[in-house]
C-alpha cells in the first residue's frame, strides 16, 4: 500500500520546535495537569490525583473504559457505550474507519480542502475519491447541489468535516439534515469528523448537533485534542453502530490495541467537566479574533481573512508574489512565526491560522507577520 506524505505533519514538525511564534496549531492552548486541576471542583481534583498515583499501569480495556465510554456516550443520542471507539486520537479513528469501510474500487466523497488523512487513506486504500470544494470565490461553504451531482448509487462513502480544518466554514443544522438525505437516497456511509466539536465563541456560529444520532449509517468522529488542549493524551473516539466498532477493533487490535491507560482517565474527567474548560476556550479565541478582526482591518494591503464561524481555524489570504510554502520557510526561518502553508491544502497563496493559542504569542506572531511582509 503506497501513503501520500502527509504535508501539513512533515511541515509542522520541521518547524515546531525552533519558532518562537507558533500561531497556526489546530487546537486551543493546551492545559497541564495543574491547569486543569484549577478549572475542577476540589472534589474530583482529589479523585484524579488519588487515581493517576493508585491504578495500576497495565493494559487498559481495549475499547477504552466503560467510563470514558459512557460518558462520550451520554453526548451523543440513542448511544450506548458499544457504540464508542476510543482510539489513539481520532487520527485513529479515521485511521480504522476507512479500513473497516473502504475497499479498493469503492467510490467516496470527501471535503476540499481537508485534513489530508481523510483524502489520503480512502486514496491509500484504493478508493475512487471525488472531491467536494467548501472554497468558492464567494466564500466558504458546502455546495450541497455539487454534492448531489458527485453521489451516485455505488458511492460507499462521504466524509465531512465540519467545524472544518482548515477554513473555518460550518455546516448548519439543515445541510447536516440534507447531507443525510443524500446519502440514504444513495445507502451510502457518512464519516462525519469531527474534530472542533464543541469549540465555540461568543459572536461566533453555534454548532448543530453531531451526525450520530441523525442517520443510521452516520458516525461521528470525536477528540479531546482540539477543544479541550489536551492532544498530548492522544485520546479520540468514534460513535457508530456495533457493527463498525466491531470491526474497526478488530483491525485495531493489530494496531495500538488499547487506549493508553493514564490518558483514558484523564480524559474521561474532561469530558464529564467539560463545561469548566469551554469558558477557558472562549475567552482565549475571543481575545484572539479581536486582535485577527483588528490586524486583519489594520493590514488589508497586506492579507485578508474569512473569520471562522465556529472551531478556530482559518486562511489568510496574502498579498505577496511568493509561493505559500516558501513563505511559511521563511516566516518561520526569519522571524520565528509559524502560520501552515496553504500549499498543504492545495491552496496556494493562502497560510492557515489558529486563533487558539496564547493571546500575547498570538498578537506578536501577527505583529511579526506583518513587519515580514511589508519587506517583500
Ligand atoms: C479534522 C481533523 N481530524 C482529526 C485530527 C486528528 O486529531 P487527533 O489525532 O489529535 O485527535 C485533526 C488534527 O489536526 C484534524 O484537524
Amino acid at each position: 500500500m503506497h501513503y501520500e506524505s502527509f504535508a501539513l505533519e512533515r511541515w509542522m514538525t520541521r518547524w515546531e520546535l525552533d519558532v518562537t511564534h507558533d500561531i497556526c496549531e489546530s487546537g486551543i492552548k493546551p492545559l497541564s495537569i495543574e491547569d486543569l486541576f484549577e478549572l475542577l471542583p476540589e472534589a474530583v481534583v482529589g479523585d484524579l490525583e488519588k487515581a493517576i498515583h493508585t491504578t495500576p499501569l497495565g493494559y487498559s480495556e481495549a475499547r477504552g473504559t466503560l467510563a470514558l465510554r459512557k460518558a462520550l456516550a451520554d453526548t451523543y443520542a440513542d448511544t450506548t457505550p458499544d457504540n464508542i471507539l476510543v482510539t489513539t486520537g481520532a487520527i485513529e479513528a479515521n485511521f480504522l474507519l476507512f479500513s473497516a469501510l473502504v475497499e479498493t474500487g469503492d467510490h467516496v466523497v470527501v471535503v476540499d480542502p481537508a485534513y489530508q488523512q481523510l483524502q489520503s487513506i480512502p486514496r491509500s486504500l484504493g478508493a475512487e475519491v471525488d472531491l467536494l470544494t467548501v472554497v468558492h470565490g464567494d466564500g466558504n461553504y458546502y455546495d450541497l447541489a455539487e454534492l448531489r451531482e458527485l453521489v451516485r448509487p455505488t458511492t460507499k462513502l462521504i466524509v465531512i468535516n465540519t467545524p472544518h480544518n482548515p477554513t473555518g466554514a460550518m455546516l448548519s443544522d439543515e445541510e447536516l439534515n440534507e447531507i443525510v438525505d443524500i446519502a440514504r437516497a444513495n445507502d451510502c456511509w457518512i464519516l462525519s469528523d469531527e474534530a472542533y466539536r464543541w469549540i465555540e465563541f461568543p459572536g461566533g456560529a453555534k454548532i448543530p448537533a453531531p451526525m450520530r444520532g441523525r442517520y443510521e449509517k452516520g458516525i461521528s468522529v470525536g477528540t479531546v485534542s482540539k477543544p479541550f488542549g489536551v492532544p498530548g493524551l492522544r485520546i479520540g473516539w468514534f460513535a457508530a453502530p456495533e457493527e463498525i466498532v466491531q470491526a474497526a477493533w478488530g483491525i485495531r487490535d493489530y494496531v495500538s490495541l488499547s487506549p493508553a491507560k493514564l490518558s483514558d482517565i484523564i480524559a474521561t474527567v474532561v469530558i464529564r467537566y467539560r463545561e469548566a474548560i469551554f469558558a477557558r476556550n472562549a475567552a482565549i479565541i475571543e481575545a484572539n479574533l479581536e486582535t485577527a478582526t483588528t490586524w486583519f482591518r489594520d493590514h488589508a494591503e497586506l492579507a485578508s481573512w474569512t473569520p471562522p464561524r465556529a472551531g478556530l481555524l482559518a486562511m489568510m489570504r496574502y498579498r505577496a508574489d511568493i509561493d505559500s510554502t516558501t513563505l511559511a520557510d521563511r516566516l518561520a526561518g526569519e522571524a520565528g512565526v509559524m502560520l501552515a502553508p496553504g500549499d498543504a491544502f492545495g491552496m496556494p497563496g493562502t497560510l492557515r491560522i489558529g486563533i487558539g493559542q496564547d493571546p500575547q504569542i498570538f498578537r506578536e506572531g501577527l505583529e511579526k507577520t506583518a513587519e515580514f511582509l511589508r519587506t517583500l
